[in-house]
């Protein structure tokens, strides 16, 4: 066990380390980027997790960033059907060796890449440890991104936990409705109760609001809470109108910052994206730091 350990940790050691496969290089200098991988999770399911991973990707693509969207959601892949693509290959087909992470990575018509969750295994801490090691070597190729986006599904099943857990920032989506508040704090709960090492950021994000007085009122209801009950700090990174441009963007397949660059909800992911800018993000974190904490390696 101990030597397994010691393996995988010398494996993201090197691979942390190590330069980007070619199609995912940086340009300049070849460098190690730092790679900013954020998270987007909520409590409850159809909250807008997706919409908001795939445009406020497309945000960062706009300042002239290389994104990654993953999709974590290893049991219904749903960013591709957002996108309007059908991928053929995924996580799985990596992690069962049938595929290179370069080979299942797709480009998009909006400058983004998508990498399509595995909807194939279960549980990450279950991967043989053959396995466990070609998933790390091939994830550690995403290392030559600025920002991975990482849409989970809602809830927390061991997999979406070990993503956060993994990222460096989680941005907990919520809507007004009392419903998903309940269960947005249900899942702050639960990442306060597994982190030991809070290093991990959490942020709040109030979607389909009807006013910005709605939304500071839901967040502050949210932070509050988890001030008081848990101890934990949580920041309100801003709110996005309940918009007709996004679900009739879902209907057409195209990202609503592309189809309706000028509306509401648009406007509010921009915003989101200069505000997280703004924010420096903790030295020492990046894709050698994710895959470690993926893994559970201390
Ligand atoms: N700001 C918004 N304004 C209007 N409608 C919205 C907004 N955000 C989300 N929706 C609607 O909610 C639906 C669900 O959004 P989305 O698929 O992004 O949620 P999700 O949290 O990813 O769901 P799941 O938990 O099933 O993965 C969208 O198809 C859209 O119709
Ligand atoms: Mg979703």
């Amino acid at each position: 066990m101990a030597d397994q350990a010691e393996q995988l940790r010398e494996l993201v050691r090197s691979r942390g380390q190590a330069k980007p496969a070619a199609s995912l290089q940086t340009p300049a200098t070849g460098e190690q980027k730092k790679t900013r991988i954020i998270a987007i999770s909520s409590g409850k399911g159809g909250v807008g997790k997706t919409n908001i991973s795939i445009n406020l990707a497309l945000a960062y693509a706009q300042l002239g960033k290389k994104v990654i969207v993953m999709d974590a959601d290893l049991g219904l892949a749903n960013v591709n059907v957002i996108l309007g693509i059908i991928p053929k290959y995924n996580l799985y087909h990596v992690i069962r060796k049938q595929k290179r992470m370069s080979e299942i990575i797709l480009d998009t018509n909006y400058g983004i890449q998508i990498v399509a969750g595995a909807s194939g295994f279960s549980k990450i801490a279950n991967l043989s440890d053959e396995e466990r090691n070609t998933f790390v070597e091939e994830l550690s190729q995403l290392g030559g991104a600025d920002v991975i986006v990482i849409d989970t599904s809602a809830g927390v099943s061991n997999n979406v936990l070990s993503f956060i857990k993994a990222a460096d920032e989680a941005l907990i989506v919520t809507t007004p409705e009392p419903t998903a508040i309940t269960d947005a704090y249900g899942i702050i709960k639960i990442i306060a109760t597994e982190i030991e090492n809070m290093n991990l950021s959490l942020k709040l994000v109030v979607n389909r609001v009807k006013s910005v007085t709605e939304g500071r009122k839901v967040a502050e209801r949210v932070i509050n809470i988890a001030g008081q009950f848990l101890n934990l700090k949580i920041d309100y990174l801003g709110y996005i109108y309940d918009d007709p441009a996004v679900s009739n963007a879902v209907l057409r397949q195209r990202p609503f910052l592309v189809s309706e660059p000028g509306s509401k909800a648009a406007i509010c992911v921009r915003h989101i994206v200069s505000r997280l800018e703004k924010v420096e993000y903790r030295e020492g974190a990046g894709i050698g730091h994710f895959l470690k904490k993926l893994m559970g390696i201390p």
